[in-house]
């Protein structure tokens, strides 16, 4: 190679490695290989040449061509990986920042309450099952014990629909334990779930609605026991109305669909009329709850004598006016903006055991 071709060869490389973005490698690269660059300025040079010195001055000019053209491509490469890493940088967003609570709408306590009960029992391994408003009479009473002459009929205030060709009558599901039914029918045990929905009765006062919200629950397996029920009951009391040393007790009671069955207080205090949950020597019930009745276990095609297992009901509303102490059940559908906004939950605000249930 001449003297002059490695002078211009040393030039142009250092050309290439200066530029310091892409566009300034462009324009190297149009300076020298472009329609009027000087390297296509030499070949078209050649012409002149002698045909020996031609050849030569050709190859050589050939070669600086490809090297000159790699050089650039290397160099493209490397502003291009620059160029992303810069982007990268700025456009970095920390995630572990934690999140404004600007924004105006708020979650319903009774869905906040509902996330909260999925975060406490989904702990204990429990999933969500759902089921029908609109249940068959068997679903709602027959198979859970409750037969067609039975008192507990009278006392849930029924909602009955017209009845079906077929001559069957569906009702609005009086509460949420249907949902037993339909899981142990389609579901082989164990099982563990709870079923949180709308429910409904006619009935209708400061304490009662016509449509309030229910979650049952239901655990089956071959070696659960009382134990059992009474175990994952108190931790929940404990963990929802996040007080440790809760006190909790279990007095018999009957309901058609366990056996035996009872109901579940939490200690309160009403000192000075004011309600407090935790120690004070006072009693409040909050749900029901017993061992499934076998009769209820073969309804589901269940062998009652290989299955066993625990169910429990509980008002949604109930429990949320007790932990969050809204006095009045009727505002919870009145969709009052004031309302929501002084009882509501901020929306990025999911309850976990972890993070916390309340706010
Ligand atoms: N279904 C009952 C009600 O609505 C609540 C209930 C009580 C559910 C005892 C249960 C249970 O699963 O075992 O009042």
């Amino acid at each position: 190679m001449s003297d002059d071709l490695k002078g211009l060869r040393r030039e142009l490389l250092a050309g290439v490695s200066a530029a310091s973005d892409l566009a300034g490698l462009e324009q190297v690269r149009v300076d020298v290989l472009g329609r009027k660059g000087r390297i296509t300025d030499l070949m078209k040079g050649l012409g002149a040449l002698a045909p020996e010195a031609r050849r030569e001055q050709g190859q050589a000019l050939n070669r600086l061509k490809d090297e000159v053209a790699g050089a650039i491509e290397g160099r493209k490469a490397e502003l291009g990986r620059a160029e992303l890493d810069r982007r990268l940088a700025s456009e970095r967003i920390d995630v572990t920042l934690p999140v404004r609570p600007e924004t105006e709408g708020r979650i319903h306590p009774v869905s906040q309450t509902i996330d909260e009960l999925v975060a406490i029992f989904g702990a204990m391994g429990f999933s969500v099952a759902e089921g029908p408003d609109i249940e068959d009479d068997w679903y709602n009473f027959g198979a859970l014990n409750i037969p067609p002459e039975h008192p507990a009929r009278q006392e849930m205030d029924t909602f009955y629909l017209d009845t079906e060709v077929d001559g069957r009558r569906p009702v609005l599901r009086t509460h949420t334990s249907p949902v037993q039914i339909r899981t142990m029918q389609n579901v082989k045990p164990p099982i563990r779930i709870i079923a949180p929905g709308r429910t409904y009765r006619s009935d209708s006062d400061a304490t009662h609605s016509p449509m309030f919200h229910q979650v049952e629950g239901l655990a089956i397996g071959e070696k659960i026991h009382m134990g059992h029920l009474k175990g994952c009951l108190i931790e929940f009391c404990r963990a929802f109305f996040d007080v440790a040393d809760l006190p909790v007790r279990f007095r018999a009671s009957y309901f058609p669909f366990v056996e035996p069955g009872a109901e579940v207080d939490i200690g309160c205090s009403r000192a000075g009329g004011e309600l407090k949950i935790g120690a004070g020597g006072d009693w409040l019930e909050i749900l029901g709850c017993g061992m499934v009745h076998p009769k209820v276990l073969a309804n589901c095609g269940i062998d009652p004598e290989r299955w066993q297992g625990f169910a429990f009901g509980m008002g949604i509303e109930r429990i949320a006016m007790l932990k969050y102490g809204i006095p009045d059940l009727r505002t919870f559908y009145e969709s009052d903006m004031r309302w929501l906004r002084h009882y509501g939950f901020a929306p990025l605000d999911v309850p976990s055991l972890t993070g916390g249930l309340a706010r």
